[in-house]
């Protein structure tokens, strides 16, 4: 079978399931992307896999790098992270272990291990240890500690755990190490706004001058059409004082209003912060149509971190201007259709003449754009395989940024304050229909394969 949906810039397997990006790097002139990997096309035993790149647009495959092969891992190689130290990249990830049984493998029947893998050269492991088990942790957590993401400061190396305690708080643990090896617990943050049992993926963050935690929290429940509309959220909060001791989460502020975007990873390079994240949500209702060609998920486009004015600003990486051709000015009265066989598109709104506007992108998802407003709307029931509506609430809109590939759209509003992300599988590619007074300007890939 043809498959129409595979994407361009949106790292994806040709076959198997994907979720999470791990251990990302840049490493010996190359960007290394790790990512939870599964055989099968609907999810199984998790592995890393592993491509890499010079440009962060072309991908190499590296084939698996991290299998369950091992008693503490045999539940799966869950998430974490990667550091350099002395020629050697130090992972850090989760063995996951579930027993068999009668369990609510919450306070029993799992193991959750915080291993360490050395390698040189990101391929062959010249060492693997456990670093610590489910005793290890502090008393008061459940079964679920987990997706370890260390970092370097002040001379010392911390890790960040996600975790459960057994009042149900999600929260993330913090371990302080001199040698990457022997780690200690010395503080823990937690939050009450939103309500989660669980946080997962907390990445803690310095950037800009500030301190941020990225995570994914479990549990946060919709309070209107804006705010925890899906079924988990994704977001980070600004940190006053120190995390080592005394640091206060407040203004959780979710990164994402789209349907697909969480687990977020960050990493540096010459001072410079990127951002990968799975292109997907874990547990949602929908379906990928992909299952019948053998694969499913992709991880978001590579993004760009900014922190100013206590806003995260994300925008994609600018390598990714080299796939797209000259741009075209589209001016719309009233309404117009730019046909195209295109997939691939960077489409941005030069100017707004009226409230309302919108585009629908092959027949199949409309994006609308008002004064206080973004709104994602899939107007092709029956090939939005369980997607509905989506809404962001901006003060106003001042820039409109939309990046398309077969199967994923993203868009970045003012400069990438306000994110919508989505997949979307149309069912025939038509090209973009305009709705309302605005000057467009599109810019299709070079070269695309239609
Ligand atoms: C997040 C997550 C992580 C875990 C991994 C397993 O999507 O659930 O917490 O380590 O996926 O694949």
């Amino acid at each position: 079978m043809e498959n129409k949906w595979k994407n361009r810039f949106h790292l994806e397997p040709e076959t198997g399931w994907l979720n999470d990006p791990n251990g990302l790097i840049y490493y010996q002139g190359e960007y290394h992307v790790f990512y939870q990997y599964a055989y099968e096309a609907k999810g199984g035993l998790k592995h890393w896999g592993h491509v890499s790149s010079k440009n962060k647009i072309d991908w190499d495959n590296q084939g698996i790098f991290l299998y369950p092969d091992k008693s503490f891992k045999r539940g799966g190689a869950y998430s974490g992270s990667a550091i350099e130290k002395d020629g050697e990249v130090y992972f850090f990830y989760t063995g996951n272990v579930k027993l068999e049984g009668e369990y609510d493998y919450i306070h029993a029947g799992r193991e959750h291990n915080t291993v360490l893998v050395i390698s040189k050269d990101c391929k062959t492991v010249t060492e693997e240890t456990v670093l610590m088990y489910n005793k290890d942790y502090p008393k008061d957590m459940t079964l679920h500690v987990r997706d370890p993401k260390v970092f370097a400061y002040e001379g010392k190396y911390y890790m960040v755990l996600g975790a459960r305690d057994t009042g149900d708080r999600g929260l993330a643990l913090i371990y302080e190490s001199e040698d990457l090896r022997h780690w200690s617990y010395i503080h823990r943050l937690y939050a009450d706004n939103p309500k989660a049992y669980m946080w997962e993926c907390p990445d803690l963050l310095y950037i800009d001058g500030e301190w941020i935690l990225l995570l994914s929290p479990q549990g946060a429940s919709s309070t209107d059409k804006y705010e925890f509309q899906n079924i988990y959220s994704c977001g980070y909060f600004k940190i006053k004082g120190d995390f080592r001791k005394d640091a206060i989460l407040y203004d959780y502020r979710e990164i994402d209003k789209g349907f697909d975007l969480y687990a977020p990873q960050t990493f540096k390079k010459d001072d410079k912060t990127y951002m990968l994240a799975w292109l997907g949500m874990p547990d949602a209702e929908y379906t990928a149509p992909t299952i019948a060609l053998g694969y499913q998920h992709c991880l978001s486009s590579m993004r760009e971190l900014q922190y100013k004015d206590g806003i995260l600003y994300m925008k994609p990486v600018e390598e990714l201007d080299a796939l797209f051709g000259e741009s075209r000015e589209v001016p719309v009265e009233n309404a117009l259709v730019y046909e195209t066989e295109s997939k691939l598109f960077d489409i941005r709104l030069t100017a707004r003449k009226q409230d309302r506007i919108s585009l629908c992108l092959h027949q199949n998802l409309e994006i609308i754009i008002s004064d206080d407003e973004l709104v994602l709307d899939f107007v092709d029931e029956v090939h939005a395989y369980g997607r509905t509506k989506r809404y962001a609430k901006i003060q106003t809109v001042e820039s409109i940024r939309i990046l398309v590939d077969a199967s994923c759209v993203e868009i970045f509003a003012n400069d990438g304050a306000t994110i919508m992300s989505t997949r979307f599988y149309p069912h025939t590619y038509t090209g973009i229909e305009f709705h309302g007074k605005a000057i467009w300007d599109i810019k299709e890939a070079i070269g695309e394969e239609v």
